[in-house]
């Protein structure tokens, strides 16, 4: 089973979202997947997703309410197969951390939706519909990244 952990800069915005949607999603489509989220800071740890975006994502039938916020630790390049940021920023601090021994995939979520380079925005600070974009680019890479996982699975079969 592959472990897939998404990482923004809280966890209270965007990674929390894409956790919930692609969990979500992997399970409708009987992929096997492990899912986690983290930020790159630990201002939030502990604290449950921002309520625009748990608001946001119920709408289109993703619940958010479990998740807690925590911060990205080494460890975690021990535990995930696949460690996809929303941004580049985001990803800078991922590669800051990498062991050189890593084997896993480190990169932008949104390159599974074959945009090389985009990013998922930061909502933190804007409105409403800042929120419903986001889970309009969370779905769209979600799909990318459960047909590679499907086409991985079937390969090895
Ligand atoms: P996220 O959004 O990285 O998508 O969770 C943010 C949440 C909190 C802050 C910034 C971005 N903050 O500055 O506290």
């Amino acid at each position: 089973m592959k472990r897939v952990l998404f990482v923004c800069l809280g966890n209270i915005c965007r990674s929390p979202t894409a956790h919930g949607v692609f969990e979500q999603l992997a399970t409708e489509r009987g992929v096997s997947v492990r899912v986690d989220s983290c930020g790159t800071g630990g201002w939030h740890a502990g604290e449950p997703p921002d309520a625009r975006a748990t608001a946001a994502a119920a709408t289109r039938g993703y619940d958010l309410s479990p998740l807690r916020a925590r911060q990205l630790a080494s460890q975690d390049f021990d535990h995930f197969d696949y460690i996809l940021a929303m941004d580049e920023q985001n990803l800078r601090d991922v590669e800051a951390l990498r062991p050189a021994d890593y084997a896993g995939h480190v990169g932008l979520f949104l390159d599974y939706t074959g945009q090389s380079g985009a990013e998922v925005p930061d909502p933190y600070y804007g409105g409403a519909a800042g929120f419903d974009r986001v889970l309009d680019l969370i779905e769209a890479a979600s799909e990318g990244l459960l047909a590679e996982l499907r086409d991985a699975a079937d390969s090895s079969r």
